[in-house]
């Protein structure tokens, strides 16, 4: 399955999507575009270095949040890609990228969701003393942080950890996690039904 990774920054978990697929010919997945919402970025310098096509969409180029979904939705299936990967995107796509992608947008996000949703999931989870985070993955829907979970992993909060420290260790996590579920996701393996995601193997 050809897909689509977006970005803002790092790229570091697109990155470990780049090194699963050229590790593992059998990767069932291949990033036909890297899209960002802002230029300059490290996610878009490490797909350049791969060799995959990038573009930027930039926000401020558009009205408002449907125009950009719009855009960015264009550009997807400009290339021909049938999945979005969202790695560290920091834009909100509005609900029209899920009614034209359905169960077709991954995101990761660094909690163990429903706890600390939103744009400041490891400083939360800091401030509210959790002994327990983790990483999720899940599609995209029209609600934040919220759609079927595809996989989580639980990462251990430490009395000494600064957001550095503790996002270093979920992103350790993220980045065995996410090229997982992503090939899951591009080979078919993965069966929705309500809120409930299973892995189907092969026969
Ligand atoms: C990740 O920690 C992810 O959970 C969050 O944004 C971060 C992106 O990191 N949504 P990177 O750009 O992949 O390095």
């Amino acid at each position: 399955m050809r897909i689509a990774v977006l970005v803002s920054g790092s790229g570091s978990n697109l990155q470990a999507i780049i090194d699963a697929a050229a590790a593992d010919p059998t990767f069932p997945a291949e990033i036909a575009l890297v899209l960002s919402d802002r230029p300059g970025v490290r996610g878009l310098e490490r797909a350049e270095a791969a060799g995959i096509p990038t573009q930027v969409v930039a926000w401020s180029d558009h009205a408002d949040r449907l125009a950009f979904t719009e855009a960015v939705c264009d550009a997807v299936e400009a290339s021909d890609a049938e999945g979005l990967v969202l790695a560290g995107f920091m834009r909100i796509l509005s609900a029209e990228a899920v009614h034209r992608f359905p169960n077709r947008i991954l995101n990761i996000h660094p909690s163990l969701l429903p706890a600390f949703a939103g744009g400041h999931a490891i400083p939360d989870a800091l401030a509210y003393g959790a002994k327990l985070s983790g990483v999720t993955i899940h599609f995209v829907d029209e609600q934040v942080d919220h759609g079927p979970i595809i996989a989580q992993q639980a990462v251990p909060v430490a009395d000494d950890d600064t957001e550095a420290t503790l996002h270093a260790r979920i992103q350790a996590v993220e980045h065995e996690l996410y090229p997982r579920a992503v090939a899951d996701f591009a080979a078919g393996r993965l069966v929705v039904d309500g809120r409930h995601v299973r892995i189907q193997e092969p026969l």
